[in-house]
């Protein structure tokens, strides 16, 4: 029994494609095809899979069917958090979603899921990307201080959202906790953010993260060992499509 994290799927099988990088890098080449054979070579019926959002381009539920579905197939019990471009998934109505697909896929949201003795927590995050100011040497010296303003707004409600995922697993007796972002934990101005001290906070032993998909933003947040917790990016192309094994 193994715990496999992996995110950024993009699919599209009924929408259009939005981001050229997806039509032209070689990673993206028939991913689907890549990580569906990656899944079954390597996960089993009593695994599981956290999909860590950006599922799918499609607007609505009626375009996502088939996204959907493919994830369904995929072997394992699987988890699905909140991306930024999941049109079709808002995070109020979440609860329609699991009935509409239990017990083939569940969504997280404001609750946990377990594996083991450990509590699956996480939301979608949200981080400051800019606009940032360069000069000619392409270094930061300054950024759009409205859309920075704008972000900790959005920031602090998904920390609120992490927090009642916390809480609900403790007050269940929850002790160890594995912690699942969308977004990165910090931008590229921080060290440490919100983020990282919740998870510090509640001992988390690992945070999982994507959404920096392409290679130039590959290192945009914390990898590794740090502050005593690991951190781990998992976007689809940066793992070469093979889901990345968080616990055994
Ligand atoms: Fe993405
Ligand atoms: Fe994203």
């Amino acid at each position: 029994m193994s715990l496999y994290a992996i995110g950024d799927l993009h699919l599209h099988f009924q929408s259009e494609l939005k981001a050229r990088s997806q039509l032209k890098d070689r990673v993206w080449r028939n991913h689907e095809e890549k990580f569906r054979k990656n899944c079954e070579k390597m996960i089993s019926g009593d695994d599981t899979l956290v999909l860590v959002g950006d599922h799918s381009w499609g607007k609505n539920l009626e375009q996502c069917e088939q996204d959907l579905e493919y994830i369904r197939d995929l072997p394992g019990r699987k988890i699905l958090t909140r991306g930024n471009h999941d049109m079709f998934w808002d995070a109020k109505k979440t609860n329609r979603l699991n009935e509409l697909f239990r017990p083939n896929l569940t969504f997280l949201q404001d609750s946990y899921e377990t594996y083991r003795d450990y509590a699956l927590v996480g939301t979608k995050g949200y981080i400051f990307e800019g606009p940032y100011y360069l000069n000619r040497y392409g270094q930061i010296i300054g950024w759009d201080e409205e859309a920075a303003e704008k972000a900790k707004k959005l920031v602090s409600r998904e920390l609120g959202r992490l927090r009642t995922s916390f809480e609900l697993a403790k007050a269940d007796g929850y002790r160890r906790f594995i912690m699942f972002l969308h977004y990165p934990p910090t931008n590229i101005l921080e060290e440490r953010s919100g983020y990282t001290d919740m998870a510090e906070e509640y001992g988390a032993e690992q945070v999982i993260y994507a959404h920096s998909h392409g290679e130039s933003r590959f290192y945009d947040s914390i990898h590794g060992e740090y502050r005593g917790r690991r951190y781990s990016l998992v976007s689809g192309d940066f793992l070469k499509w093979k889901p990345m094994k968080v616990l055994d």
